[in-house]
């Protein structure tokens, strides 16, 4: 089979046509996609018809899926909606981040399919990381050099301003990890810094805490680094969790949003272990 690669943007993605997920995927173009993915950090399929099932296929084709998190238990996928009673992530526009950066090992990858999109808005924005830090003048790049955050994830809390540790609730989950984060997948350090769920870096009192955000952020949300998704019906994306990161933008909520959503664990141990710190 025969399939052309577009890519989406300077900084990152690519889209791919000539494959129907609906279809099995042989191990050559199942080699030929991780290398797409390794290289360009985000894959796009278009137009695709497909069940939860042949999504999972695709998407364990990058890893195994993650049963972390109680959105995951017993499962293989859920759905981020403002419409179905189990959605997560209804509503609202979300913060440049990663996924459970609030673990020791977050995620490798996310898969997302649109099902149901509004006409305009809840557009999913990337960012690369390795080059927001590439990027960082030299001063920046010494002042973050050795810092260490707690990453902590308040499911109760405000999802758009910063979670201070000495509020949350003493069971949210939390790590430590260095702002300049080398990503075990792809070897490349990335800044990994994200404005709600950095709840302290160890060294700085809170008002540093948040000069320094305001310092790091714009190397984010540089459009340069980026790729904007509007969503159509039947997209897939799947991304890598750490060299990228993603937000969304606000959308009426009088409009259905419903993306099947798979998410994948850096390895078996870890997709098992449901509580895994
Ligand atoms: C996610 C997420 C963004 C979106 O699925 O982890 O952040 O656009 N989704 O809904
Ligand atoms: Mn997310």
């Amino acid at each position: 089979m025969s399939i052309t690669l577009t890519p989406l943007a300077d900084a990152l993605g690519v889209a791919l046509e000539g494959l129907d997920l609906a279809r099995p995927i042989a191990p050559e173009m199942a080699d030929r996609l991780r290398a797409a993915w390794a290289e360009h950090h985000l894959l796009l399929l278009r137009g695709q018809d497909i069940t939860e099932e042949q999504q999972v296929a695709f998407a364990t084709l990058f890893g195994p899926v993650s049963h972390r998190g109680v959105y995951m238990k017993d499962r293989q996928a859920t759905h981020v909606s403002n419409v179905r009673p189990d959605g997560i992530l209804g509503g609202g526009v979300l913060h440049f981040h990663s996924d459970h950066t609030f673990f020791a090992r977050p995620l490798k990858a996310i898969c997302l399919y649109a099902i149901d999109v509004p006409s305009s808005g809840g557009d999913t924005l990337f960012a690369n990381a390795i080059m927001a830090y590439q990027n960082l003048p030299q001063d920046l790049k010494a002042r973050i050099d050795g810092l260490t955050s707690v990453q902590l994830f308040d499911y109760t809390g405000d999802y758009n301003r910063r979670t201070l540790l000495d509020e949350a609730p003493t069971d949210a989950p939390r790590c430590d990890h260095p702002l300049v984060k080398t990503d075990e997948v792809s070897g490349e350090n990335v800044l990994f810094i994200h404005e709600h769920t950095t709840a302290a870096i160890h060294g700085l009192d809170n008002e540093a805490v948040d000069a320094l955000l305001a310092d790091l952020m714009p190397y984010l949300n540089d459009p340069a680094i980026g790729y904007r998704h509007t969503w159509s019906p039947g997209d897939v994306l799947l991304w890598n969790n750490m060299t990228l990161q993603h937000a969304r933008t606000d959308f009426d909520q009088s409009q259905a949003r419903t993306l099947r959503r798979v998410p994948i664990a850096v390895s078996e141990a870890e997709a098992n272990d449901a509580t895994a710190a």
